[in-house]
C-alpha cells in the first residue's frame, strides 16, 4: 500500500511504521447495495479509510430489495459478494439495511470466507439518544416487518414507544433523477406524518438511501434528532480491515466532514459497478459526492 505523505499516515488510519502483514497491495475494500444509496456508507469509509481501493456494486437491475422476496434478496446478496470477492475485495460492506436484516447471517453461515460488515437501523442509540422515549424507525417494507428488527425492538427497546414505518417506493423515488422534485417531498410527508403524530423525539435513518433525503425529513419533522449508522458501519470496517491488514490502524482512521469532495476526486482507486442502468449510478455519484465515475455493467 502506498502510504502517501499528504495528508500524514496517521490521519489515514494506517500506522506509520506498520509495514508487516499485508505486502504492498492496497487494502480494497468491497461496498454494495441494492442501488445508489450505500454510497452514503461509501463517504464514511472512504472518510475513514482514505488509503483503501474501494470496490461499489450497485444492483440496481433487481431494486429495490425493499419490495422483494426474503429468498431473493440472499441470493442476490450471495452472488454480489461473491462478485466482490472477485474483485479482491478483502472486506464486504452491505451497505443496505434490507440485505443486512435478511441476508448476512445465511451468508456467513454458507461459509462465505471474507469478514462481512452489515447495516442495521440504528435503534439501539437511538432509544439512548431519546429523552421522550418516542423513536421512529424508517425503513423498507422488508426491513421493518424482518425477524432482526424485531429482536433489536425486543433487544433495545425495553421502556420506549418505537414506531416502525414502511416507506415503500421512497428507494427508489430517491434514486431516480428528478429527485428534487414535489413527488419525492410528498412521500417524505406522508412518511413522516405518523411519527409526528407520534410526537418521537429521535428518527432512525433505516434505510441507506434516506440519508440523501435527510434534509426533507429535518424539514417534516422539526426537532427531531436523526440517527444514521454509516460513520459506525465505516469504524467497524476499519477494525475488520486491520484483522486482514497490519498497516491499518483504526484507533488514528478519523472522520472528515462526510461531504468533503476531496476524499472522491483523488486518492486510491474507486471501481463502480452496477447491474442496471450505469448511468443512473454515475449521475448520483456526480450529483451527491462530487465524483463522477466510470459505472461498469456488473457481470452477475
Ligand atoms: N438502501 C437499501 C436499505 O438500506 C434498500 C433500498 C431498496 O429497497 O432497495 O435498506
Amino acid at each position: 500500500m502506498s502510504l502517501r505523505s499528504n495528508p500524514p499516515a496517521a490521519a489515514l488510519g494506517v500506522s506509520p511504521d506498520a509495514a508487516t502483514g499485508a505486502g504492498t497491495a492496497p487494502l480494497r475494500i468491497g461496498v454494495f447495495d441494492s442501488g445508489a444509496g450505500g454510497l452514503s456508507v461509501l463517504r464514511a469509509i472512504r472518510a475513514r479509510l482514505p488509503q483503501a481501493e474501494l470496490v461499489y456494486a450497485a444492483d440496481t437491475g433487481h431494486a429495490p430489495y425493499g419490495d422483494r422476496h426474503e429468498a431473493e434478496i440472499q441470493e442476490r446478496t450471495r452472488r454480489v459478494a461473491g462478485f466482490l470477492r472477485e474483485r479482491g475485495a478483502q472486506v464486504v460492506v452491505i451497505a443496505c439495511n434490507t440485505a443486512t436484516t435478511v441476508a448476512v447471517q445465511g451468508l456467513r453461515a454458507a461459509g462465505e470466507r471474507l469478514p462481512i460488515v452489515g447495516v442495521e437501523p440504528g435503534i439501539k442509540p437511538a432509544v439512548a439518544l431519546s429523552t421522550a422515549r418516542r423513536i421512529g424507525v424508517l425503513a423498507t417494507t422488508r426491513t421493518v416487518a424482518s425477524e432482526k428488527v424485531r429482536r433489536l425492538v425486543q433487544d433495545h427497546g425495553s421502556g420506549a414507544t418505537i414506531l416502525l414505518q414502511a416507506c415503500p417506493g421512497l428507494a427508489n423515488t430517491i434514486e431516480s433523477p428528478d429527485a428534487d422534485g414535489a413527488g419525492l417531498a410528498a412521500l417524505v410527508e406522508r412518511y413522516s406524518a405518523p411519527l409526528r403524530e407520534a410526537r418521537v423525539d429521535v428518527a432512525v435513518l433505516g434505510c441507506t438511501h434516506y440519508v440523501f433525503a435527510r434534509d426533507l425529513f429535518e424539514r417534516a419533522l422539526p426537532g427531531v434528532h436523526f440517527v444514521d449508522t454509516a460513520d459506525a458501519v465505516a469504524r467497524q470496517t476499519a477494525r475488520l480491515a486491520a484483522e486482514v491488514d497490519a498497516r491499518v490502524d483504526p484507533a488514528s482512521a478519523s472522520p472528515v466532514p462526510p461531504d468533503a469532495p476531496a476524499t472522491f476526486a483523488s486518492g486510491p482507486a474507486l471501481e463502480a459497478w452496477s447491474s442496471g442502468d450505469p448511468q443512473v449510478l454515475a449521475a448520483f455519484a456526480r450529483r451527491w459526492l462530487g465524483w463522477a465515475p466510470e459505472v461498469r455493467p456488473m457481470p452477475c
